[in-house]
């Protein structure tokens, strides 16, 4: 009974979407993809559709800043050099570019990163670049903000293994850019060299990676910042439903949802709930962010999906029980090249 009412709901909807578009944009050309209406069931009029209104429901574009840049200048300049430093890990060896490195998209392209001795974590290094538009950092949420997620991988004994906060902050002390920044970024703060406000820096820092794409200029309204390809892709991405959960300005990151929500996902990592404890929370990861995707591979939590066309065809079947063919494939992989960074495509 269920699953008439359901059938009849696609269907027409896919009527509507086909008679109403075609009426619309008569002639048109370029909005010949699939129709398929039914993750949008009649919400509201034209919301299955893909027009000016459906984006907005949708996407919303990079806002240019998220951070005062001029007014925190010398902070930034200071998170940037502790970014790049090795000295922030216990042999000199490891910065956080050696993981995350900003000429490579913000990601060192590895399954799983080596930290300052070769060993490696179950998880694969997500950029940073967008991440501080998350609602939260790590792929199960566990660091509230940039700010807070900097002051992980310091400690941590696998990745820059430094033994505890007071040794970071001795070990800055003795650095002479640092001595100078310090006090001049923390002007208002009795001691500067805190250790907090080391991921007070970096995170200023992590704040003014956004990487603005053409998808972007699209959203602003720009027809022909997309190819046709691209623009199928993108019909296809939101009629599918990927973009039930990639979405936002981050095209992602704003939500966290079960691997494997509709056809079960192996994997022993329980994601948020080693956070939560939360039963419904087992294999739930944050949504990640779809910005330069691309470029970020290999991909999923554990870095087990070697390339994009694997990924999207993991996430059609897991995630919306679905098979998708080479097409699909192929034009949503061109929708997702359009979230590359403009000044580096
Ligand atoms: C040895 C490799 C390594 C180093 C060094 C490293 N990271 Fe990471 N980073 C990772 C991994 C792996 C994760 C994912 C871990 C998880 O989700 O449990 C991560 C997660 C992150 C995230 C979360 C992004 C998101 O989308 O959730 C940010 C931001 C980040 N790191 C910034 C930094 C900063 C800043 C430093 C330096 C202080 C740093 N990392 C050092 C490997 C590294
Ligand atoms: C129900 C929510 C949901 C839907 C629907 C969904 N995804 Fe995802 N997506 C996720 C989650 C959660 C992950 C993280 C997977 C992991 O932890 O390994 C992810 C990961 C990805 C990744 C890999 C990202 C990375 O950095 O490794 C890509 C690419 C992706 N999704 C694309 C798509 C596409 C294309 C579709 C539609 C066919 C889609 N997703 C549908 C939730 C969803």
């Amino acid at each position: 009974m269920k699953l008439i009412l359901l059938l009849t709901l696609i269907l027409s909807t896919h009527v509507y979407a086909e008679s109403h578009e075609g009426k619309k944009h008569g002639g048109g050309g370029h909005h010949g993809g699939m129709h398929n209406g039914g993750h949008h069931g009649g919400m509201h009029g034209e919301g299955h559709k893909l027009d000016a209104a459906t984006l907005k429901l949708y996407f919303e574009p990079l806002p240019a800043s998220i951070i005062d840049e001029k007014k925190n200048e010398t902070l930034i300049k200071l998170g940037r050099l502790l970014y790049m430093d090795p000295r922030l890990s216990v042999n000199d060896k490891i910065a956080c570019n050696s993981c995350h490195l900003l000429n490579q998209f913000g990601v060192d392209n590895e399954p799983t990163s080596p930290g300052h001795e070769g060993k490696r974590g179950g998880r694969n290094a997500p950029t940073t670049l967008n991440a501080a538009l998350h609602i939260a950092q790590f792929w199960d949420g566990r660091a509230k903000d940039v700010e807070e997620q900097a002051l992980g991988p310091i400690l941590n004994p696998i990745e820059m293994g430094m033994p505890s906060e007071s040794a970071v902050i001795s070990k800055l002390k003795k650095i002479k850019e640092y001595q100078e920044l310090f006090p001049q970024a923390f002007k208002d703060d009795k001691d500067p060299f805190q250790y907090k406000n080391v991921g007070k820096a970096i995170g200023a820092f992590e704040r003014t990676l956004l990487t603005p794409s053409r998808f972007d200029d699209y959203l602003k309204g720009d027809e022909n910042a997309l190819k046709e390809d691209e623009k199928r892709g993108l019909k296809k991405f939101v009629h599918m439903g990927c973009a039930t959960c990639h979405n936002g300005v981050a095209i992602g990151g704003n939500s966290f949802k079960k691997l494997g929500l509709v056809k079960p996902y192996e994997t022993n990592d329980m994601g948020r709930y080693e956070v939560t404890g939360i039963e419904s929370d087992r294999k739930v990861f944050k949504v990640p962010g779809l910005r330069n995707i691309t470029k970020t591979g290999p991909y999923f939590h554990d870095g087990s999906v070697k390339t994009l066309d694997e990924a999207i065809r993991e996430m059609a079947e897991h995630q919306l029980g679905r098979q998708v063919g080479d097409g699909f494939v192929r034009d949503v992989k061109a929708f997702l090249g359009s979230l590359t960074a403009k000044d580096q495509e």
